[in-house]
């Protein structure tokens, strides 16, 4: 039997790999490479695939039918949706073609440069894997090499291929006071989408996305996805023929918003995408390490301990009182308290929301000296100076405003939209921003300010998006302008830092990360809303850049009240402060607050450079830090509501070294009346008396006391010499 050899083409296969994650795509003669893996890591990696793009088509099938390319398109023959959308303004070239040009790839990266002769376009693709991290950062951009402008609708930043089994995602949902909830559902035959068009990431969509088999805690393979934006976003999976899914994340542009003259260019923001076998907390440790290593920039290069705050907000808001603030600030001092933030309500003719947002100097009333002497009296205790601004707005009652009418975004002819009672400034114009710049510049050489709090409180309407731009949508160009502002404050200014806040955590993502230093998580201080709101923001960010405050004992934003214990275990991970009227605490409740302030100075080196983990089961949940060197490890384990069990199951602690002996102290343990926290394992745990083996704990788990609702129990974990 005679044996047919076919002639089949070897293509180039390019494969990418980082420790446990790599790519593939593989070229395909004339058009656009394909997708052959994103994955778990490619082991002796081929070098060509024999195939040549073929696979066996079906009937009823477009003869060449393509499968998921680098960058389909729908005048490919790809009906699903295409990574790049637009047409010249009369129509034309709408269902471009692109094949490749040129490769160009080292062992970290590769950079694809694509032409469409015919309709004269012409797209970069950009790959680059960490190999420290796993992380792939992507990014597209379009050239229009034409002699017509071009209308661009959408280019994603990555368009990446899911296997079948990952059916299971996560996506974010949220408002205020509520960030970063995870909401899990199995993928169907629709089309999964989640879209900001608020003009920053908003509570509701945090940027990012979730795919898996079981997602599962610390097993089986994750998927994550994260667009390193501040405005609009669109995050798109959709299931192809071939019963694999695509992935698409970009930014969402408004119809119009982006018309490339000739010549000219739009890049996409950076998607940063990851995989792990580890399940979700491989995924998460993949990111937090790309943020400390990629994104971050600190002051002299490098992070200091994160300073505990007190925040003036929910102990005065707007009742600024000189000798109040004084004695607020040495109440501080006196637990532990290392940056004082002076919130809202400083600045001329703050006394409520209402007005003053652009008049950026100090209210002659509340200040008659300036800031000066309350800063004196804040270094003179030992502590940094920080202050809360919100640049990019404007109140209609404001000297700025009555100067300057058409510096706010409006569209002429419409009805002004106001949000908290203000507008937007239109930052793409040179003298707004120079104002700006002027006013911050002035208040950072005027007083010795170590921090500012910049806020932006309210969505972009599309009323605002007018002013002399006739109508164009505004989003881009504004984002771009306040990654800028901030570049220029910085690089006056080097030693500063800056919080990212949003109407709380509206605007957290690792893009405003590039050009600040923490989030402001949630206006959300209840702890028990917090366990939810910081679960979901731990996913992609480390802990060292949340925001997390001890509130008062009563929530202002629930009217939940919890104990000390509790709202202090739950901050206590993150970029610790207190935003409480901390002079109303006796000596007694001083002191316990300056306890847990000192048991977070003890642990937020390992809490800020270690590796997190999460989880949780029933109505419980569990968060532990692990030093790199897993010498230590802080492990918290909070009962959010009861359940039917008698007993609290023992506690598994993982990633520790299995053949060291660690000593196990309990900070406190939680009681109620009728609990019994007299028994000796307890009083053990508590005396710091117990001593387990690392695999003791992986295997068998430390027993635990009986937690009441809204508890928690914090433990420390430290290698014992022998
Ligand atoms: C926003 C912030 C708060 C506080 C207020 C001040 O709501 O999220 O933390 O700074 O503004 O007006």
């Amino acid at each position: 039997g005679g044996h047919e050899r076919l002639a089949m083409e070897q293509t180039p296969l390019w494969v990418l790999s980082g420790r446990a994650c790599s790519i593939a795509l593989e070229a395909v003669p004339g058009a656009v490479p394909l997708w052959r893996h994103f994955g778990a890591r490619l082991s002796g990696a081929p070098m060509a695939w024999p195939l040549a793009g073929a696979r066996p088509l079906p009937p009823s099938t477009l003869e060449g039918d393509p499968a998921l390319s680098a960058l389909p398109t729908h005048g490919q023959g790809w009906f699903e949706q295409p990574a790049l959308l637009g047409s010249r303004l009369d129509g034309g070239d709408w269902a471009p073609q692109f094949a490749l040009q040129r490769v160009e790839r080292t062992d970290s990266s590769l950079h694809l440069a694509l032409v469409d002769m015919v309709a004269q376009l012409a797209v970069s693709l950009h790959y680059r894997i960490d190999p420290d991290s796993d992380v792939l950062s992507c990014s597209a951009e379009l050239h229009n090499t034409g002699d017509t402008p071009f209308r661009l609708d959408w280019l994603a930043a990555a368009t990446v291929p899911l296997p079948p089994e990952a059916g299971q995602v996560i996506g974010y949902s949220g408002r205020w006071t509520l960030e970063f909830q995870q909401a899990r559902e199995a993928l169907g035959v629709a089309t999964w989408r989640r879209d900001s068009r608020r003009g920053r990431n908003s509570h509701d969509t945090f940027p990012a996305v979730i795919v898996g088999t079981t997602l599962a805690d610390d097993d089986g393979p994750v998927w994550g996805a994260h667009l390193a934006w501040s405005g609009n976003h669109t995050l798109l999976i959709e299931p192809l023929s071939d019963g694999r899914r695509q992935l698409q994340l970009g930014e969402w542009l408004a119809p119009g918003e982006v018309v490339l003259a000739p010549g000219e260019r739009y890049a996409t923001p950076e998607a940063h995408l990851t995989h792990s076998p580890a399940g979700l907390n491989g995924m998460s440790a993949n990111f937090h390490r790309h943020v400390r290593r990629a994104v971050l920039r600190w002051p002299g290069g490098e992070m200091s301990p994160r300073p505990v705050h007190l925040n003036s907000w929910e102990a005065v808001y707007f009742n600024h009182d000189f000798e109040g603030l004084k004695a607020l600030a040495s109440a501080g001092a006196e637990v532990g308290v290392e940056r004082f933030v002076l919130d809202d309500g400083w600045f001329h003719r703050r006394d409520n929301d209402r007005a003053a947002l652009g008049d950026w100097w100090p209210d002659a009333v509340k200040y008659p000296h300036g800031l000066t002497p309350l800063i004196d009296h804040v270094q003179g205790l030992g502590m940094q100076f920080g202050l809360w601004v919100e640049p990019e707005m404007v109140n209609p009652d404001s000297e700025l405003y009555r100067a300057h009418p058409d510096w706010a975004l409006h569209s002429a002819g419409r009805p002004i939209v106001l949000g908290r009672h203000q507008l937007v400034l239109d930052l793409s114009r040179g003298e707004v921003c120079d104002y700006l710049y002027g006013k911050l510049d002035a208040l950072l050489r005027d007083n010795a300010i170590a921090y500012f709090k910049w806020d932006m409180n309210r969505d972009l309407a599309t009323a605002t998006l007018g002013a002399d731009h006739r109508g164009r949508a505004a989003y881009r160009r504004q984002n771009l302008a306040l990654y800028g502002l901030l570049e220029r404050v910085r690089q006056a200014h080097p030693a500063l830092e800056i919080e990212s806040c949003s109407s709380g955590g509206a605007r957290p993502d690792m893009g405003i990360l590039r050009h600040t230093h923490r989030v402001w998580t949630s206006d959300s201080n209840d702890a028990l809303a917090r366990l939810g709101i910081q679960s979901g923001f731990l996913r992609f960010l480390p802990p060292e850049v949340m925001g997390a405050h001890i509130g008062p004992a009563r929530a202002h934003t629930t009217g939940r009240s919890h104990s000390l214990a509790l709202r202090a275990s739950v901050a206590m991970f993150g970029h610790l402060g207190l935003e409480f009227d901390v002079r109303e605490l006796d000596a007694a409740g001083r002191s316990e607050l300056a306890r847990w302030i000192a048991v977070h100075k003890e642990w937020r080196g390992v809490c800020h450079s270690g590796t997190l983990s999460q989880g949780g089961q029933g109505g419980t949940q569990w968060l532990q830090a692990t030093a790199v060197d897993r010498q230590s490890a802080l492990f918290a384990l909070y009962r959010r509501v009861e359940d039917t069990w008698r007993y609290t199951p023992p506690m598994q602690i993982r990633g520790l070294d299995p053949a060291a002996v660690y000593r196990l102290q309990a900070m406190h343990l939680p009681s109620v009346s009728h609990s019994q926290s007299g028994t000796d394992t307890i009083r053990a745990l508590a005396a710091g008396a117990l001593e387990f083996t690392g695999a003791q704990l992986r295997d068998f788990g430390v027993p635990l006391p009986a937690l009441p609702p809204e508890s928690a129990i914090l433990i420390g974990l430290r290698a014992v010499q022998k």
